[in-house]
C-alpha cells in the first residue's frame, strides 16, 4: 500500500512529466465532445495511435460528425467507414450504441457501459476525457505500468482495477490517464523499459526486474484454416459477392468460402463443379484466434445471375470489403488482366 504522500509526489511528477513529453496534440486530447472521444477510444481499442490518427479518425467524423448523424447512417456506411480498422464488431456496437443514445451519449459510467461495444475501461475513458470523472482507465499499456508499480506478476481483473483506483489523481483524471497510456506507450516499454526517465521509479516496486512483470502467458498457437474462395464472374462481366452475417466480419461483403473437400456447390440453384474452375493464386490473412488460408479459384459462367449478389468491379469499389477479400479480388484482377 503506497502512502497518500508518496502517491501525491507521484502526481507532481508524472504531471510535469506529461507537460514536457505527454502527447497532448492528439486531436481526441483536445476536444470536450464526447462522442469524438467515444469514437477515437473504440478505434484505439484494438488500433495504433499512428494508424487511427493519419487514416481513421477524421475521415470517420467527417462522414458522421455526431452521435444522431451515426444513428442515421446505413450500416454499410458505417462499415464502410470502418474498412481497413479490422475488428468489424467494433463497427457495428457503434452503430447499435448510437441507435439506442442518440442524440447524446450518457454521461454516467454505468449507463456507458450498459451500451453494447463499452467495457469498463471504453467507458471509463469516456467519462474521464469527456467529463473529467475520476475514475482510472486500463488499457493494455496502463495494466503493465499498474503491474509494474505494484510487481503484480499476475494480474486479477478486479486487483488490478483497485490498485488503479489507488494510483489515481482524482483532481485531475484527464491529464493523470493520458499520462498514463504515455508512460506505457513510450517509457514503461515492454522490453528495455527506461525506468532512469520515469515519474513513476520512486514508488516503482517492480523496477528492479520491470520485465517480470507481469508474467508473459503463453500464448496458444493459433490454428490454421484452410478454405477456398470463389471467383465467380457471370455472363455479364459481374462478380459475385455475398455479405456476412454473424459475428465474425459481419457486414461485409465477400467471396463465397466453401471448404477443400467440397467439389461441387449451388448458386441461384445452379451447381458449380470445381474441376471447372482455375486455380488463381493462395492468399493468407492472420486474425487474432486464427490464420486463414485460402485457394482462390475463378469461373466465368455462361449465365446472367438474377439476384442483388452480383456486382460490377466500379459497384465493388464503394463495397466495404475485408482484408482478405481486398486481396482475393486483387488477385483476381492480376489474373483477368493476363488472360
Ligand atoms: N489508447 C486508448 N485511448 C487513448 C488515448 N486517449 N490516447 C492515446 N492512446 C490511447
Amino acid at each position: 500500500m503506497k502512502t497518500t504522500r508518496s502517491v501525491k509526489k507521484f502526481h507532481q511528477k508524472l504531471h510535469l512529466w506529461y507537460a514536457v513529453h505527454g502527447r497532448r496534440d492528439l486531436p481526441w486530447r483536445n476536444t470536450a465532445d464526447s462522442y469524438a472521444i467515444y469514437i477515437s477510444e473504440v478505434m484505439l481499442q484494438q488500433t495504433q495511435v499512428k494508424t487511427v490518427l493519419e487514416r481513421f479518425y477524421s475521415p470517420f467524423l467527417e462522414k458522421f460528425p455526431t452521435l444522431q448523424a451515426l444513428a442515421d447512417a446505413p450500416r454499410d456506411a458505417v462499415v464502410k467507414a470502418w474498412e481497413g480498422l479490422g475488428y468489424y464488431s467494433r463497427a457495428a456496437n457503434l452503430h447499435d450504441a448510437a441507435m439506442r443514445a442518440a442524440p447524446s451519449l450518457p454521461v454516467e459510467v454505468e449507463d456507458l457501459q450498459a451500451l453494447p461495444g463499452i467495457g469498463r475501461n471504453t467507458a471509463h475513458a469516456v467519462a474521464a476525457f469527456a467529463h473529467h470523472a475520476p475514475v482510472p482507465v486500463m488499457e493494455a499499456n496502463v495494466k503493465r505500468v499498474v503491474c509494474r508499480i505494484f510487481a503484480i506478476k499476475s494480474p486479477k481483473t478486479d486487483d488490478l482495477w483497485e490498485k488503479a483506483f489507488q494510483l489515481l489523481d482524482d483532481e485531475n483524471p484527464f491529464d493523470y490517464n493520458q499520462a498514463m497510456m504515455d508512460i506505457g506507450a513510450t517509457v514503461c516499454l515492454k522490453r528495455a523499459p527506461k525506468c532512469g526517465e520515469c515519474p513513476a521509479n520512486e514508488i516503482c516496486e517492480g523496477k528492479l526486474n520491470p520485465e517480470a512483470y507481469p508474467e508473459k502467458v503463453q500464448k496458444k498457437a493459433v490454428p490454421t484454416r484452410s478454405s477456398r474462395a470463389m471467383a465467380l464472374m457471370d455472363a455479364a462481366g459481374k462478380i459475385h459477392l455475398t455479405q456476412r452475417e454473424g459475428k465474425f466480419l459481419n457486414g461485409l461483403y465477400g467471396f463465397v468460402q466453401i471448404p477443400l473437400e467440397t467439389n461441387h456447390f449451388f448458386i441461384e440453384n445452379r451447381r458449380i463443379n470445381l474441376a471447372e474452375t482455375a486455380v488463381v493464386s493462395f492468399v493468407t490473412q492472420v486474425y487474432s484466434h486464427f490464420r486463414s488460408e485460402a485457394e482462390i479459384r475463378f469461373i466465368k459462367l455462361d449465365w446472367a445471375g438474377e439476384s442483388a449478389e452480383w456486382y460490377t468491379p466500379a459497384e465493388i469499389a464503394e463495397l466495404a470489403l475485408s482484408g482478405v477479400d481486398h486481396k482475393i479480388w486483387l488477385e483476381i484482377r492480376r489474373f483477368l488482366a493476363e488472360l
